[in-house]
């Protein structure tokens, strides 16, 4: 439709139609006949304000989408097609890993391939927004929705986030892309002890600096969406934040795209305690930039009368209602209302051989080798070898979000390695993911035979661990899958203990104690404690949520076929006491490494370091770092810093190195992280071959923003740190002047 026409429909809307445009309620509204105790009645809203409804939530399926299509826009005045957004975090039913294990390739252009195949996945369901990517920077693994953020770096965030919005969007003109919503805006993972919804308080230099960048980065990307968070920052609920949704993305940043609000949180504007009631939520929600309301009654009953009061102008309304039409003009909606939905495009697309291959890969490149003693993997397909554990055979390894996808579709590791091993491998659970059925049932509404399920080996106990102990006895090798159930990380699912379960933690130190070289491999949302089973595995593979092609992408690791190329996008702790912990900490007055040995920043209790830190991972062959320098010792700011390094890889294997560059500003007006990632690549580096490269870094990359939220550079000294991990790197210097 041409702007003109656009203009010349918002002009003939009644109040209530533009309304209507910036309401949007689950699918349960749009199929419930029934007027009077539908859900509507439940969210005290009128059926009229439903038949107006701009957009609907989470429903997918080619089929049903059009039927709701159809059947809303012959309900409406001016017949405008709906929205149709859902969560498409990590893949739609084809799943790839989830974000964590994203960031954890170090591969933007393998990640922006799968963002687009899920976009089309999708869009042949009829859906049009995918509420992704989530970048929010997170520090604390106790945050259960570290699953779905690519890590604890503001770059490496950046950087997916960017591919992720490319991927999404790429297609949305031929009706095979998502349009990106990007969330949750802002500073989300930095809720206070990682409790879910809890506070977010923390300095502008900490947030321009930390938080802010991978959200700017997707909007550079032109993401056209963007969610606000259900916490508060600063004592501001990011939902009335007017300072962050106007003064910082629509006039600093310039977003023109639309502004939604998560789940009910308008309405959670009273209980944060800065609205007395749903009216006032909703003048402050919508005076601050949201314009569409998920999922709560607010600007759907309060906002009408707000205009009859003369409290608020019928043009913020307007102003809203328009960027919600513009969207849906962009996609098309208004000639092809049903954009790519297509039940025959559903059958070729979804779960392909192509989108399979795809996942697998990105399932490959997400594996994190964290260790691997007398270089037990890869293992030798003429040994006997037993697969143990909870995960050995199970398909619910998706993940919480993968709230479309179909667990029967997953490939166990069980059927992966049976493809390298055929009838010779043995494999038993011997004990369940979770012992207690408490915790269970108060982490998730499990139906009966989810928990049954879920417990099955507990039943049972005694005689599924003697078996087990049976198959690892008569074994030269023992592969053991553990981790987390699926709904113990994701939203909602903070925690204050992260080591395994007792039972898991059982059964490793019962196979340890028969001697057998064990491979361990971890599949959860988030980093685990692990220090105290360390020492009883020889490897340890860890695979996040690993998706549909789980079992082939970890057989192809175990058995050699793919070298892991993984690399940590987020510090493990080595115990919880830790946390928070990242790498890019502030220097102390008082450093640990310094003479004294108790008036330093320490614990008294416990290592200070990660067990596992940032950017690390082992592969097949070690890649050695050689005539690492930099091209000059003295740069002027408008020059690029140069870094020339030589890879070798003197080893057997063909493997992808990720190269990392740090850098330090040691002497600053505010005080500066010890270290902050400002580069990388991976790059493949064949078998007994030397790779060269330069790696270039314009200046404003070593910028830093101080507390009015101002970039600004201070020339001087900088330390550069080149290398595979943020704790082994080759250190350089040069100085700006
Ligand atoms: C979550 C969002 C999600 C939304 C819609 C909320 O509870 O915080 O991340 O996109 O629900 O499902």
């Amino acid at each position: 439709m041409k702007t003109i026409e656009l203009k010349e429909l918002l002009m003939d809307m009644s109040v209530l139609e533009k309304i209507g445009q910036l309401v949007q309620f689950s699918g349960e509204f749009f199929e419930s006949q029934d007027v009077t105790y539908g859900p509507q009645q439940k969210l005290g809203i009128s059926q009229e304000i439903v038949d107006l409804a701009g957009s609907v939530l989470n429903v997918t399926g080619a089929e049903t989408t059009r039927k709701i299509q159809m059947n809303q826009m012959a309900k409406q005045p001016h017949h405008i097609p709906m929205l149709f957004m859902s969560d498409i975090i990590y893949g739609y039913k084809t799943i790839y890993p989830n974000p964590l294990g994203l960031g954890a390739t170090w591969n933007p252009e393998l990640v922006a391939q799968a963002c687009e195949m899920a976009a089309k996945e999708a869009a042949a369901s009829g859906n049009h927004v995918t509420f992704a990517p989530m970048v929010d920077v997170i520090h604390d693994a106790r945050w259960g929705r570290c699953l779905e953020s690519p890590g604890e770096d503001p770059i490496l965030n950046s950087s997916i986030a960017q591919a992720m919005v490319y991927g999404f969007q790429k297609n949305l003109s031929t009706g095979s892309g998502q349009i990106a919503c990007l969330k949750h805006f802002a500073a989300y993972g930095g809720v206070e002890a990682g409790r879910e919804y809890n506070t977010v308080d923390m300095s502008m230099s900490n947030l321009f600096q930390n938080y802010l960048p991978p959200y700017k980065a997707a909007i550079d990307a032109g993401c056209k969406m963007i969610m606000t968070s259900l916490s508060s920052l600063n004592g501001i609920p990011c939902t009335a934040d007017s300072w962050l949704l106007k003064d910082i993305l629509r006039e600093k940043w310039g977003f023109d795209g639309v502004i939604i609000s998560d789940y009910a949180a308008i309405r959670e504007l009273v209980s944060h305690g800065v609205a007395i009631d749903n009216k006032e939520a909703s003048l402050k929600a919508l005076m601050a930039g949201v314009d569409i309301d998920m999922q709560s009654s607010c600007y759907s009953n309060e906002l009408e009368s707000l205009v009859t009061d003369g409290i608020l102008d019928e043009d913020k309304i307007t102003e809203a209602a328009w960027k919600v039409l513009k969207l849906k003009n962009e996609l098309g909606l208004f000639e092809n209302p049903f954009y790519g939905a297509s039940k025959k495009l559903e059958d070729k697309n979804i779960l392909s051989q192509e989108n399979r291959k795809l996942a697998r890969n990105l399932c490959e490149e997400s594996l994190v080798l964290l260790k691997n003693d007398n270089n037990v993997l890869p293992l030798d397909i003429t040994k006997k070898i037993a697969l143990l554990g909870p995960y050995a055979d199970c398909q619910d390894m998706l993940g919480m979000w993968a709230v479309h996808a179909d667990n029967s579709k997953t490939v166990t590791l069980k059927d992966g390695i049976k493809k390298y091993l055929g009838s010779n491998l043995n494999c038993t659970k011997g004990v369940d993911l979770v012992d207690d059925i408490k915790y269970l049932q108060g982490m998730w509404d499990f139906t009966s035979e989810e928990v049954q399920d879920i417990l099955s080996a507990s039943k049972n106990n005694a005689s599924e661990m003697n078996v087990a102990l049976t198959l690892a006895k008569e074994s030269d090798y023992v592969v053991i899958a553990v981790g987390e159930q699926s709904k113990e990380s994701g939203e909602a699912a903070s925690k204050t203990n992260l080591h395994l379960s007792d039972s898991q933690i059982e059964l490793i130190d019962k196979v340890h104690k028969l001697n057998k070289k064990i491979v361990l491999i971890v599949i959860s949302g988030r980093p685990l404690v692990l220090e105290d089973i360390l020492e009883k595995v020889d490897a340890l593979l860890y695979a996040w949520f690993p998706g549909t092609e789980a079992g082939d992408a970890i057989a192809n690791i175990l058995f050699g076929k793919v070298s892991p190329s993984g690399r940590l996008s987020i510090s493990f702790p080595r115990n919880e006491g830790q946390l928070p912990i990242y790498y890019s900490q502030l220097p102390t007055g008082r450093p640990a490494n310094s003479n004294s040995a108790r008036f330093t920043s320490r614990y008294i209790d416990s290592q200070l370091d990660p067990l596992f830190p940032f950017g690390y991972g082992l592969s097949y062959s070690e890649v050695r770092y050689k005539d690492v320098q930099l091209s000059k010792a003295t740069y002027s700011v408008d020059e690029e810093l140069e870094i020339q390094i030589t890879l070798v890889n003197e080893g057997v294997k063909s493997v992808k190195e990720v190269i990392q560059v740090y850098f330090n500003d040691p002497v600053a007006s505010l005080s500066q992280p010890v270290k902050r990632l400002v580069a990388f690549k991976k790059v493949k580096v064949d078998a007994q071959k030397q790779y060269k490269l330069i790696i270039s870094i314009p200046s404003y990359k070593l910028k830093f923003f101080n507390n009015k939220g101002d970039a600004v550079f201070e020339k001087g000294t900088f330390n550069i740190y080149v290398g595979r991990n943020v704790h082994d790197c080759i250190k350089l210097s040069c100085e700006y002047i």
